[in-house]
């Protein structure tokens, strides 16, 4: 059987990214990861990428003033490095219709709430701010809207009394890199190649 091939988008940190990587290299997820895009040209997720020896690709937004312009890009690169998964780990973007058309229902996100609360940006504070006693990790396929897409996997955290944002922030990431791998076996064990049965 083949593995399949993913193609992850990124901004920032890329720890969750690393937790893929590894998760790859540990075997327990039977994928490749063919290229990472970033649209942040220091993104320390692209340094993680290279580090292990996967290509990496900075699209410049400056050079698309139109988002669909930047997002066909980001398509080309992508189907011509033949990828079947979208996985955004962090990418501070919001897709248009386009892209997600292009990838339809193969494009995975993780936000860090139980959606559909909390939704956009700064899920922990929001979550913080509400006063919520539990709160947790989503990864979801995405969709047109805002963090709406259908739910692949859930995970509870518990908001501690004493909990900040960082702190919060921090026990959930953990979260993140169990969960998303995960996830992202779960969606492969239901695209397997035609043929490879
Ligand atoms: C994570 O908290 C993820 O849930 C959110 O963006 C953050 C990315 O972190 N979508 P990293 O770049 O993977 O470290």
């Amino acid at each position: 059987m083949s593995d399949i091939s993913l193609g992850v988008l990124v901004s920032g940190r890329g720890s969750n990214l690393q937790a893929i990587i590894d998760a790859i290299n540990d075997g327990n997820l039977n994928a490749n990861i063919m290229l990472v895009i970033s649209n942040q040209e220091n993104a320390y997720a692209l340094e993680r990428a290279r580090k292990a020896g996967i290509k990496t690709i900075f699209i410049n937004p400056q050079d698309y003033p139109l988002q669909q312009d930047y997002e066909q890009q980001m398509v080309s690169q992508l189907e011509a490095n033949n990828v079947e998964l979208v996985i955004l780990a962090g990418f501070m973007r919001i897709l248009t219709p386009y892209f997600v058309n292009a990838y339809q229902n193969r494009i995975l996100n993780i936000h860090p709430a139980l959606l559909p609360s909390f939704p956009g940006l700064h899920a922990q504070k929001q979550a913080l701010e509400y006063g919520v006693m539990v709160t947790g990790v989503t990864v979801h396929v995405v969709d047109e809207g805002m963090d709406t897409g259908p739910i692949i996997m859930q995970r509870a955290v518990d908001v501690l009394p004493d909990d900040t944002v960082d702190s919060l922030s921090e026990r959930m990431l953990k979260i993140e890199h169990q969960i998303y791998p995960e996830a992202i076996a779960q969606i492969i064990g239901h695209m397997r190649p035609v043929g490879d049965l």
